[in-house]
């Protein structure tokens, strides 16, 4: 397969190990294993961590472990654990899916701007993808009516994202049974790309339910990465009609083999805490959202946003006369900040903000980005 570069990827690799305030981070601060062991009661901490120590690290279950499964399937409706495949984050989950579901010259509608995998991946398969646009005139929202008009036939496949990276844009509840509904009436799978399920927003929308509630062509995505902190942990997983996840199990044998066995049993602690991780979360966001809405404030005729609506990523308009991609390598070279460059995804004039950090540290990267725009200025 021939594929283009991943663009955002490309360039968080020059900058990430070197800046101060990474405010362009996708995912909420993560967690230790301190932490995720401090969720366990006071009376079990001792045993879940000689547990974990004693845990031999042969090969694990190739599809997951049947109790994290069972965790995982237990959020789902109607869900086995055979509906579950534990893959080496979304993005493996993704991939398989792709591969599995796609053939060269098959239509594919896949969201604009996106997390590059969304699109490129079936591009690079040689399927013809439509774009469909979540557009600033519309502030950011998913349109079912431009979906409608792109429909053919020949779809064999809807990805959506919701919360959506990079605009914070949601699919209602109706609006997501809309989707199920149009693919259906041409027999196309929608797959949900959920990496940034449970995060809520204060003041947000309504999360739809997983698209694999919806019947038996909806495909679920989740993480640990986004909504738990947990993205060195490399743990995913896509939630799908059982003869769906046993081709993507048999592409798997190929690629990764199995989850990580430690990082398994870590999967299983961070689900079974996941109300008193996700009210962690909302405190973190509940904050740099304030404060986030109080800067873009004081910079009005500089910057504009549409605050999230889920999840924790926004695109921020800057009134600036400089490409994306050179101001964001400005911020990092110069401010150490990192803001992603609206270009890695198709979308100049334009910076991606996420409001997952450490409030401290986003204030502080807010703040050099300030001086950055008055030198600019
Ligand atoms: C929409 C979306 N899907 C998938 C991923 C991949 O996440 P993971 O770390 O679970 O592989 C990301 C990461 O940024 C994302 O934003």
């Amino acid at each position: 397969m021939k594929i283009e570069p991943f663009a955002l990827e490309r360039w968080l690799t020059r900058h990430e190990l070197h800046v101060k305030y990474d405010i362009a981070e996708s995912g909420i601060l993560p967690l230790t294993m301190a932490d995720l062991l401090a969720f366990e009661p006071e009376d079990r901490r001792a045993e879940t961590l000689d547990r974990l120590l004693t845990l031999p690290l042969g090969y694990s279950e190739a599809v997951g472990t049947l109790h994290l499964r069972t965790l995982l399937a237990e959020t789902y409706r109607n869900c086995d654990p055979d509906n579950v495949l534990v893959t080496t984050g979304a993005i493996e989950a993704n991939f398989l899916l792709f591969n599995v579901l796609l053939d060269a010259g098959d239509h594919v509608i896949a969201p604009y701007p996106a997390y590059q995998q969304l699109y490129s991946v079936p591009q690079a398969l040689g399927c013809h993808v439509s774009r469909w646009e979540i557009r600033p005139e519309t502030g950011f929202r998913y349109d079912v009516a431009d979906l409608e008009r792109l429909l053919t036939p020949q779809t064999r496949l809807i990805v959506v994202n919701t919360p959506h990276n990079p605009t914070g844009a949601m699919l209602s509840p109706e609006d997501l049974r809309r989707v199920y509904a149009l693919a259906e009436s041409v027999g196309a799978y929608v797959l949900c790309d959920e990496a940034y399920r449970w995060l809520t927003i204060p003041g947000g929308d309504i999360f739809a339910p997983p698209a694999f509630d919806l019947g038996p062509l909806g495909i679920s995505v989740g993480t640990l990465s986004k909504p738990f902190g947990l993205p060195g942990l490399r743990l995913g997983w896509m939630v799908a009609p059982k003869e769906i996840v046993a081709k993507c199990w048999s592409m798997r044998d190929y690629v990764s083999l199995s989850p990580g066995k430690l990082n398994d049993a870590l999967g299983v602690l961070a689900i079974t805490h996941k109300d008193k991780i996700i009210a962690r979360n909302q405190a973190i966001i509940e904050a740099n959202l304030a404060a986030a809405n109080r800067w873009v404030d004081n910079h009005a005729g500089l910057l504009s946003w549409t605050p999230p609506r889920g999840g924790l990523l926004a695109l921020l308009r800057y009134n600036l006369d400089i490409p994306s991609l050179e101001l964001s390598d400005k911020l990092a070279e110069e401010y150490s900040v990192m803001l992603a460059p609206g270009s890695a995804f198709g979308y100049e004039g334009h910076l991606r903000i996420g409001i997952g950090q450490n409030p401290s540290v986003f204030q502080q990267g807010l703040d050099a980005t300030t001086r950055c725009f008055a030198e600019l200025r």
